[in-house]
């Protein structure tokens, strides 16, 4: 049997070599290989975005992502997000707001905001808006966690 070709992922700024068989999912690899289980796995078909990781600073549902077309990227997963045990600032926020309720979706909700404001550091509610829309929330705490994007864009000013 052939063994599967190794490829290099960057995860959070460290390099992993792993050697993904043909389907498995950037979120497979993730959670199953390197244990990094802040990644959630909710609907696995693309319509959650519990899954959401930031792939090149984009963010990218790791269950409809093949590892294998991650070879040589940039990952940011939720454990990167705050590298030294220090919560950003997205995440004091998101605290600060009492926005996370059982916390499921907060991971991708976090990695969502943090691409949003890297790009666009006073985003309106508009576009807070727009940003959340591929990320459920099944506590329905959408207002706290635009509140607390909000809360992040008003220190940028
Ligand atoms: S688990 Fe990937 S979008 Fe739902
Ligand atoms: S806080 Fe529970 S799913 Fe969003």
């Amino acid at each position: 049997m052939v063994e599967p070709r190794s490829i290099e992922l960057h995860i959070n700024g460290e390099t992993h070599v792993v050697s993904p068989h043909t389907g498995h999912t950037l979120l497979h690899v993730l959670r199953s290989t390197l244990f990094l289980t802040g990644t959630k796995l909710g609907c696995n078909q693309g319509v959650c975005g519990a899954c959401t990781v930031l792939r090149n600073g984009v963010p990218a549902r790791a269950c409809l992502t093949l590892a294998r077309e991650c070879d040589e990227e940039e990952i940011t997963t939720i454990e990167g997000v705050a590298p030294d045990g220090k919560l950003s600032a997205v995440q004091e926020a998101f605290i600060k707001v009492a926005a996370p309720q059982c916390g499921f979706c907060i991971p991708g909700m976090v990695l969502v905001a943090t691409a949003l404001l890297g790009e666009n550091p006073t985003p309106d509610q508009g576009e807070i808006r727009e940003a959340l829309s591929g990320n459920l929330c099944r506590c329905t705490g959408y207002v706290k966690i635009a509140e607390a994007i909000e809360l992040v864009a008003e220190q940028a000013v």
